[in-house]
């Protein structure tokens, strides 16, 4: 199919993009130019972009960031054109894009977590993006999926199998490697495990999926709005809480003999949700923090509960991924089905349905919108 873009006199390419310019302002559809590709930088022609809570975050401020931007995270596309010094990939190869790209040579990446890089995205969203109407935009958590083209430096493209269906695989640029990551990863989850899941969006459902995959015996899904939990059960989870009208801790208990939960992940990004976790958590049990939260809200522990109940509180950045180690083989088990990335798809829509995406993200009316791009080439 073709596409909207052409090129400017030095190089640049004119692409449709969403364009954010404040904190709580909609988007603005309209033709950005991206600059020429630089020597290490990689163009990349769309093929879907999820919408995910932390795109929303951004714009109503939860998460602090630079303005203009083009957000979105979570994409995959066919690469239009390399660098001179680009070596990972070759034009056509396709592609999912990872907004954390570990720089291979700091502190955190030479110790085995690269997901905790704090060169690599600094270095992409301060870099050589795209300009709109004369003003420099910043590149959205280094990717910028919610445009027909992004253009980015080339540790952000992690090149994935030509037969995987590019809509889903889009997801494993963060809800699936965030979610399952934290179970296989961060987490560690052994078969047998008893799970709790609080918050069963896009990431939370993600989570389940991996606690199913683990061999986790009791997996219990809790979300204030009882529709996402019809999609947890088809996930994976084994027992539900619809937190608007039950006590959670008090129902996580009941189902684990009055134990708590081995594992307690919490995937909402807010502080009553953060206790939800800590007290559905077995005493010497854990909870996992996967969402991502303000950092002007606070979270309160008394020091007694801290120490009588010998639990771990973990941190949880993008389910402890290494984009390299991990997206092939998660794009893999999409592929074969094994991980049910299409039951997460509630509406494939078009970039001018943006706003409305996010409403309905936020009216709880979808698992998952992702944005189709008819101009990719290659499948699905
Ligand atoms: N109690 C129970 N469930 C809640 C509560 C609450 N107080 N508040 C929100 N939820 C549920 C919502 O009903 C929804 O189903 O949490 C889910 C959040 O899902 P999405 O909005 O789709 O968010 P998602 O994209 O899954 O991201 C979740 O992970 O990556 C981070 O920034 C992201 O913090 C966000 C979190
Ligand atoms: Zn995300």
């Amino acid at each position: 199919m073709t596409t909207g873009a052409r090129t400017t006199k030095d190089g640049g390419q004119v692409v449709r993009a969403a364009v954010l310019r404040q904190v709580g302002s909609p988007f603005e559809v309209e033709e950005i130019t991206l600059e020429p590709v630089g020597p290490r930088y990689v163009r990349v022609q769309m093929a879907a972009s999820g919408v995910c809570h932390s795109d929303l975050s951004v714009q109503n401020g939860t998460i602090p960031f630079m303005f203009p931007t083009v957000l979105g995270h979570e994409g995959s596309g066919v690469v239009a054109e390399i660098g001179s010094a680009v070596s990972r990939v070759a034009v056509g190869d396709h592609v999912v894009l990872t907004w954390m790209p570990p720089c291979r040579r700091c502190f955190w990446c030479l110790a085995g977590q690269p997901m905790l890089c704090n060169v690599g995205m600094g270095e992409s969203i301060g870099g050589p993006y795209a300009s709109v109407g004369g003003d420099k935009l910043i590149r959205g958590l280094g990717t910028a999926t919610f445009a027909e083209q992004t253009l980015v430096p080339e540790a952000q493209v992690v090149p994935v199998d030509r037969a995987a269906p590019l809509e889903l695989a889009a997801l494993v640029g963060c809800a699936l490697s965030t979610g399952i990551g934290a179970v296989w990863h961060t987490a560690g989850v052994e078969p047998g495990s008893t799970v709790a899941v609080i918050g069963c969006g896009g990431v939370g459902l993600s989570v389940i999926q991996g606690a199913r995959l683990a061999g986790a015996s009791t997996i219990v899904a809790v979300d204030h709005m009882g529709a996402k939990l019809k999609a947890a059960q088809s996930m994976g989870a084994t027992d539900v809480i619809d937190s608007s009208s039950t006590d959670a801790v008090a129902g996580i208990q009941a189902l684990t003999g009055g134990l708590g939960v081995d594992y307690a992940f919490e995937v909402v990004g807010r502080a009553p949700t953060i206790r939800l976790a800590f007290e559905a958590a077995r005493r010497g049990g854990t909870a996992v923090l996967v969402g991502a939260g303000s950092p002007s809200e606070e979270v309160t522990f008394s020091a007694f509960e801290l120490f009588v109940g010998a639990k771990t509180l973990v941190g949880c950045v993008y389910g402890s991924t290494d984009p390299d180690r991990d997206f092939p083989s998660m794009v893999d088990l999409v592929t074969k089905g094994t991980i049910d990335a299409e039951g997460m798809v509630s509406r494939r829509i078009g970039l001018d349905d943006i706003n409305d995406a996010f409403r309905a993200m936020e009216a709880g009316e979808v698992v998952r919108s992702v944005i189709v791009f008819d101009n990719a080439g290659g499948d699905s």
